[in-house]
């Protein structure tokens, strides 16, 4: 009997009203539109008002509401919900388990992933092992942030590029020809000291001290970051496309990380693809972190084919990097 692989059957995604334009942003912190693009390459990007007192749950739940509606699937039905995310609601309990109440789901077991801007991508790893073991049947992965919630609006450097948003994905056994053929994951702790969030965490508990000295906020040393992302991202992508000998034209879409248009271009350029074939949202959304994969699979759906050859590709705080060829498991319709 073939072996049970792990297929996504379909996308769901969620993002707030609030469009954050550069030129906003000018007004807020000494930038500008063409620095922003330039170096970067974001035009705007999505914010969940904090005077609406909700979190990453909200715009987890509402995405995974549309990823059910999608699929004309049950919450009941739904034996897994992993949700990847640096935004938290709370410290504890799981954000996971806050989304399943809000959506009834009633049947399942729950739990977060942090792997900064590689969480989705570790998820969906950890969520196709519990379908290929024959332990779960349906299983939800999703990345859902709200960074705003952890941006410094005073600092140049960090504000311009992140965003919220959240989009979640079915995964379903399959023992087809399609679904989640091979993953390359990677870390290297060293990386945390060049991004990361200084307090709140048990070395350093919030005090008065912490939030006078904005340590609440993402820290990011930009060039070292910069630096490793272009080579890791590149590395793991174009290895998992020799290992499994894809050449760029049997390759449908490339879905990067969107931390930043030069690194993404640099990934590409590294594994022999053409523009056409790159998923590059990151104009209006900016760096939604764990969001930013489902977001894409989400706003390319309707371009992607059944048994298409899909290359996920993601750098992120920890460091954390890696990539999963997929065979795609559906005609939009
Ligand atoms: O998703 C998680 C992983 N994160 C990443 O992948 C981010 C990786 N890093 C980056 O994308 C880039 O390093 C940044 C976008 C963060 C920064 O771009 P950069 O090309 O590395 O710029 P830089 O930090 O070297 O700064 C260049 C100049 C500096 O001015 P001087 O010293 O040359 O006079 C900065 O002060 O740009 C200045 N600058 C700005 N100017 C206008 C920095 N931020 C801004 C700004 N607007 N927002």
């Amino acid at each position: 009997m073939n072996k049970i692989k792990a297929v996504i059957t379909g996308v769901g995604s969620y993002i707030p009203k609030y469009i954050l334009t550069n030129d906003e942003l000018s007004t807020m912190v000494d930038t500008n539109d063409e620095w922003i693009m330039t170096r970067i390459g974001i035009k705007e990007r999505r914010i969940l008002k904090p005077e609406e007192g909700l979190g990453s749950s909200y715009l987890g739940s509402k995405a995974v509401l549309n990823l059910l509606e999608k699929t004309n699937t049950k919450p009941e039905e739904i034996d897994l919900l992993i949700c990847a995310t640096v935004t938290p609601d709370h410290v504890f309990p799981a954000t996971a388990n806050i989304i399943c109440d809000k959506v009834g789901i009633k049947n399942a077991f729950s739990f977060d992933v942090n792997a900064g801007c590689s969480g989705f991508l570790f998820a969906l790893s950890v969520g196709s092992k519990f379908i290929e073991t024959g332990k779960c049947k349906k299983v939800i992965v999703l990345g859902a942030e709200v960074m705003s919630s952890i941006v410094d609006y005073t600092d140049r450097s960090v504000s311009p590029i992140f965003g919220d948003g959240s989009g979640a994905v079915l995964l379903e056994p399959t023992t087809g020809e399609n679904g989640i053929i091979d993953e390359l994951l990677e870390v290297d702790g060293v990386g945390r000291h060049y991004l990361h969030q200084k307090a709140g965490g048990s070395v350093k508990p919030a005090s008065h001290a912490t939030v006078d000295a904005r340590e609440h906020f993402i820290y990011q040393e930009g060039q070292p970051v910069f630096k490793w992302a272009v080579s890791k991202m590149a590395d793991v992508s174009d290895e998992i496309m020799k290992r499994n000998n894809i050449t760029a034209d049997q390759l449908a879409f490339l879905v990067p990380h969107q931390a930043n248009l030069r690194i993404i271009d640099a990934t590409a350029r590294r594994m022999g693809l053409e523009k056409e074939k790159v998923m590059i949202n990151i104009q209006k959304y900016g760096n939604t972190t764990s969001a930013t994969l489902p977001l894409c699979l989400s706003d390319w759906e309707s371009q992607l084919k059944k048994g298409d050859y899909l290359i996920l590709s993601t750098f992120g705080a920890g460091f954390t990097w890696g990539a999963i060829l997929l065979k795609w498991g559906y005609d939009s319709k």
